[in-house]
């Protein structure tokens, strides 16, 4: 009759067990496993990774002592103290306080966190006290949801694939510019936490050249789990090269990345991305899309780079990554893919996978002289406030009463600007010659603004102030 009780328990366990395990295995990796190791723990590849492994077995191997003894003790008092026939209304002898008992159990448990805090206490200050000598900086900056790498050293802006030489110890500071994220490549080193307004860092040093999976590691929003990224670690000959070709903009050859290229501009891709040596493309709000021939994946992540992706992901970004912020928002905070055609789209993907080269007979100088004397790179002039806020791209992150398509939600919106004493979140009071100051150079005023100087000629600039002065 017993027997049969345990039956269905038995069963259940035959069926929990084998899965349970199956669950917890796949999270283990390593080249046979379910995860093929891409983001494995337990093969480390960095001293600083070995230290968190470390800490972790010894974790580990002490919880199983623990669950043996415990559970060992348990099933030698449920058995030997077990009710034998007869004794069913029999209460057993009732104890209360046992001294030696307590001191036991107070001081061995407290023992073995001694054993788990010292080496916790090594490793946590292993992992934030970088070596002073040899060590770079990268910055690793949290947005919903995509990584932005910048190399403050080397004047280099990236998106979603680092690329690390190998063999020198480098430093991530770590930041977010809206809710907390965490930056964590589990084979290279242990998680850090990217807040907003607060820098927080990590130093790790590769010494294997490959390629390496990392991944937000703190829940942010629709999108966290699609807010991956990418480290190539490489040659310091090859991470030289890298350098150079993130400081060049694409270089279209042909006739559809040509198109792609003007594109870029007046669908107002500019508002939000950046590219180097692209005079017009300043954009801060979204992924830094420079050299973006050389990242292996588009979204972070998400897809591979391919141009059929890209255009799947620029007309439907939505159903790719659900919530990304990209394309036009609509009123409910929401985004829709920015009106253009298939072809449109590819021409796009053409022009954003044209190799970099040396912008073509453009230093910076030379630039920054077009853009004040309306030259190449600024549109022709004779253009009204309204096509002004459409073509610099203002409309991709304001909204602008009587413009249409200005219903951006990045940027404050405009409307009854007039009526505010001060603009740039109360930095400068609200006269003509600030606006003038704010639009042509918002980093000066206020270095951590997503507002991008868009380049304009001073009679634009005035166009636009003259309307922005009658938003009453
Ligand atoms: Cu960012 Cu999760």
């Amino acid at each position: 009759m017993q027997q049969h009780r345990f039956h269905p328990l038995m069963k259940m366990l035959r069926t929990v067990v084998p899965l349970g395990a199956a669950v917890l295995l796949a999270g283990c990796g390593g080249p046979a496993g379910f995860g093929t190791g891409k983001q494995t723990t337990i093969e480390p590849l960095t001293q600083n990774a070995e230290v968190v492994q470390h800490i972790y077995a010894l974790v580990t191997w002490i919880d199983i002592a623990i669950f043996i003894v415990v559970a060992g003790l348990l099933a030698f008092a449920v058995i030997r103290y077990r009710a034998r026939p007869g004794q069913e209304n029999e209460l057993p002898k009732q104890v209360h306080g046992n001294v030696l008992m307590e001191l036991t159990w107070t001081i061995i448990p407290a023992i073995i966190l001694i054993f788990i805090a010292v080496p916790t206490w090594s490793g946590i200050f292993h992992a934030a006290h970088p070596p002073t000598e040899g060590a770079y900086t990268v910055e690793a900056i949290g947005h919903q949801w995509f990584w932005e790498f910048r190399y403050p050293d080397h004047g280099v802006v990236t998106a979603n694939e680092l690329v690390l030489p190998a063999n020198k110890p480098v430093v991530i500071k770590t930041r977010s510019v809206d809710v907390i994220h965490s930056f964590w490549v589990p084979r290279l080193s242990g998680k850090i936490d990217s807040f907003p307004d607060h820098v927080n860092q990590i130093w790790f040093k590769p010494v294997k050249i490959g390629l390496y999976y990392g991944q937000c590691a703190e829940f942010c929003g629709t999108s966290h789990a699609n807010m991956r990224f990418r480290v190539h670690v490489v040659s310091e000959g090859d991470f030289n090269t890298w350098l150079q070709h993130e400081k060049e903009p694409p270089q279209p050859t042909s006739e559809d990345a040509k198109a792609g290229q003007q594109l870029f501009v007046t669908k107002t891709c500019i508002a939000c991305h950046s590219i180097s040596g692209n005079p017009m493309a300043v954009g801060v709000a979204g992924p830094n899309l420079t050299n973006l021939s050389y990242r292996t994946t588009i979204g972070a992540g998400i897809l591979e780079n391919t141009q059929a992706n890209i255009v799947q992901w620029i007309r439907h970004t939505q159903s790719i990554k659900p919530g990304a912020k990209m394309g036009v928002p609509q009123e409910d905070g929401s985004y829709r893919p920015i009106d253009m055609t298939d072809q449109e789209a590819a021409q796009i993907a053409a022009y954003l996978d044209s190799p970099p080269g040396p912008a073509a007979g453009a230093a910076p100088a030379g630039q920054a002289a077009a853009m004040t004397t309306g030259g190449a790179a600024a549109p022709a002039g004779g253009e009204t406030a309204v096509s002004l806020f459409q073509s610099k791209g203002c409309i991709g992150c304001h909204t602008i009463p009587g413009v249409p398509g200005a219903v951006g939600k990045i940027g404050p919106n405009l409307e009854h600007l007039m009526s505010r004493p001060t603009i740039a979140a109360g930095k400068l009071k609200n006269t003509p010659e600030n606006l003038h100051k704010w639009i042509s150079n918002p980093k000066a005023i206020k270095p951590d603004t997503l507002m991008a100087p868009l380049p304009m000629t001073p009679q634009e600039l005035d166009t636009v102030v003259a309307y922005l002065e009658t938003l009453k």
